[in-house]
């Protein structure tokens, strides 16, 4: 027993070291490009998409839609994006959101104030409908419909980096708790099953997966904790997306689990009771687990392993046996 704490006690030490470092030069795995001038961390996105989902793509990931904000950066972003793919152009964050013609970055500051080396008798708004920007690879821009799909950079700058040394990631707003060795995220975004998943993936966490009683009870809490009751739109109040879904007939957590071998499978009262419509996992306000259609929206919850420590007191995936 003695052993085994102490070694426990090791690895914490480790952690905090390397994690504090890691703050002062990286951001994700993901971000693998640094540029010391801009002292700023980039990710290509080869997948084309429209305007708005590549700025939220960004956004989800915590970084930014890259733009340039001068002809260095513009350049060392093309030679970057072509040692991945021969894309001719991306999007950038700069577009004309609220009156045509009228460019602005993301962050709401005229193009005026960043690069903006038009291509030949661009911009053009053909059709009136060309309100969003391109960074070729000549290294101009042009003007393009939002809705076309393009390739994107996402950007980060490491002075807005807050790391988060317990959860191990750089979003603070991720909580650890400390009896179950894990970190959670109540999202108050409504979203469908699908793109709850892909948010926590992409915020490198997954969907919650409840396997203790006092998992559950935590999940209660935080759920009312959250600042959740003046939030509009069209989705299902009182669920809350989860990390399991039925395939073949079969209840599985999105580890691959059976749900029935997890530490808490408490359904409430009469569920599931969807049939074949109602395929994605969530729980009830008050923790009970309920059948949901994938396609509902509504609020969901992230989860997240700490990588280092999780062979040693990650009972869910391992045991102590393992460390020995
Ligand atoms: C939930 O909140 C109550 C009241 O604040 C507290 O007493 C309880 O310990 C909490 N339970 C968990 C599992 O966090
Ligand atoms: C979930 O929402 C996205 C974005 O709104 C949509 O494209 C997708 O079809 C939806 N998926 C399901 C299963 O409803």
């Amino acid at each position: 027993m003695f052993l085994i704490k102490f070694s426990f006690l090791l690895i914490s030490a480790n952690v905090v070291i390397t994690f504090g470092e890691q703050s002062q030069k990286f951001f994700r795995s993901d971000y693998e490009k640094y540029l010391p001038e801009t002292d700023s961390f980039y990710k290509v996105h080869g997948l084309p998409k429209t305007f708005d989902r590549a700025k939220e793509t960004c956004e989800i990931e915590g970084a930014e839609l890259f733009y340039p904000v001068d002809e260095d950066e513009a350049k060392a972003m093309i030679t970057y994006w072509k040692e991945k793919q021969f894309f001719s152009s991306i999007y950038i964050g700069v577009s004309a959101p609220f009156v045509p013609e009228v460019y602005q970055t993301i962050h709401g500051a005229s193009i005026d104030t960043v690069y903006n080396k038009w291509a030949k008798g661009e911009p053009n708004n053909h059709a009136g409908n060309e309100h969003c920007l391109t960074l070729l690879d000549d290294t101009t821009l042009n003007d393009i419909n939002c809705d076309t799909t393009k390739s994107f950079i996402c950007k980060k700058r490491a002075s807005a980096i807050h790391w988060n040394l317990l959860c191990d990631l750089p979003d603070k707003r991720y909580e650890y708790v400390e009896q179950l060795g894990r970190c959670y995220k109540f999202h108050t975004n409504p979203r469908n099953w699908t793109e709850a998943f892909r948010a926590c993936n992409a915020e490198q966490g997954y969907l919650a997966i409840i396997d203790s009683q006092g998992e559950a009870d935590h999940l209660v809490n935080v759920t009312k904790m959250a600042k959740k009751d003046d939030v509009e739109g069209n989705y299902l109040r009182g669920a809350i997306h989860l990390g399991f879904v039925k395939k073949n007939s079969m209840w599985r957590s999105i580890m691959g689990r059976p749900l029935k071998s997890l530490g808490y499978k408490t359904w409430g009262t009469n569920q599931p009771d969807g049939g074949d419509r109602e395929n994605c996992g969530s729980m009830f306000f008050n923790g009970k687990l309920n059948d949901i259609g994938c396609n509902q929206q509504c609020f969901f919850i992230c989860e997240r392993e700490i990588p280092l420590l999780e062979n040693s007191i990650n009972l869910r995936f391992g045991d102590y046996d393992d460390v020995q």
